[in-house]
């Protein structure tokens, strides 16, 4: 089973469910993702801090699965910021991950002390334009710092990914991406898992439609048209997590997810967090 894929605003398409593989760093990590493509698994997500580009790309050399059937997305990290260092950087990704191109190149954090985060877009275009990267994006911007974007350079991302689960849903940042054409990337989106699979909403509404309460809540993302990208290192886990296309929920159950709003996990607020 693979999942269906959304349109993005350039042209290219992304599949309504990924995989994170935040901590997949090792052979078992290898196995896991060769797995996770065997499974169904197209969007695979990485970045430069997670240490890992190596063992996605041995995944990738190990699997069956064409290369270009697969979506990488991979994302600048905080330390490379500027325009020469984001080519020097996005250059160690490629090499590190053995690819000719990179599917979906992503500014990590915006680190808006640094105030680099629109020369490292201006050099992303310039990627975009060899063809060594097919779309790019950005991850934990506020509206603010995506106007700025487009106001400075005119190229829009065609996706942000942040933080977002039924604790903390984004609903106005979620509405400006939909006014723009962008699609939001969910991170976290089992919220770590934490207490939120033992909400007695999320229980009681998954039992009721005979589905567990991971698959409840990755269909709530789905119902958002958000991209959850969830990760598990267990391959049931993560075949749960694909099969959320078989149902759908009510919109007063959409309601009774969202109103878990409580607030962000740990205080990753993109105006004042850093990630280098
Ligand atoms: N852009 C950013 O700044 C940013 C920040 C954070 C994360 N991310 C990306 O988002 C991805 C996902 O976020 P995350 O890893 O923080 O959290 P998550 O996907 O919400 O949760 C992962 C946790 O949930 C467990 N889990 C997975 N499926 C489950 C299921 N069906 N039932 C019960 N437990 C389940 C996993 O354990 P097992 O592995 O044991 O199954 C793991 O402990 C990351 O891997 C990374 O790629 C991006």
């Amino acid at each position: 089973m693979t999942a269906p894929v959304y349109a993005l605003r350039d042209g290219n398409s992304i599949p309504a469910l990924g995989l994170g593989t935040y901590g997949l760093d090792d052979k078992a990590g290898v196995a896991a993702i060769v797995d996770a493509i065997d499974e169904g698994y197209r969007l695979i997500d990485t970045a430069y801090n997670y240490g890992n580009e190596g063992v996605v790309a041995e995944a990738v050399r190990r699997s069956p699965v064409d290369r270009s059937d697969l979506m990488i997305t991979t994302k600048l990290p905080g330390r490379h910021h500027g325009f020469d260092e984001t080519f020097a950087s996005f250059e160690q990704s490629r090499s590190r991950l053995d690819l000719d191109w990179v599917d979906l190149y992503l500014i990590h954090w915006p680190n808006p002390r640094i105030d680099k985060y629109v020369d490292s877009w201006r050099a992303m275009i310039k990627l975009l334009e060899r063809g060594v990267v097919r779309s790019i994006g950005v991850s934990n911007f506020t509206e603010p710092m995506l106007q700025r974007l487009i106001d400075e350079t005119g190229v829009v991302p065609v996706v942000n990914q942040v933080e977002l689960h039924p604790y903390f849903p984004q609903a106005p940042l979620r509405a400006f991406h939909a006014e723009l054409g962008i699609r939001t990337e969910s991170w976290s989106p089992l919220a770590k898992r934490s207490e939120l699979l033992a909400e007695p909403v999320v229980t009681g509404l998954a039992a009721g439609l005979g589905v567990t309460p991971a698959q409840l809540v990755l269909r709530w993302h789905v119902e958002l048209g958000t991209v959850p990208i969830p990760k598990s290192a267990d391959a049931a886990r993560r075949r749960e997590n694909l099969d959320v296309f078989g149902f759908s929920l009510a919109p007063e159950h959409v309601e009774a997810i969202s109103s878990l709003e409580r607030g962000r996990l740990w205080g990753g607020d993109p105006d004042t967090h850093e990630e280098m």
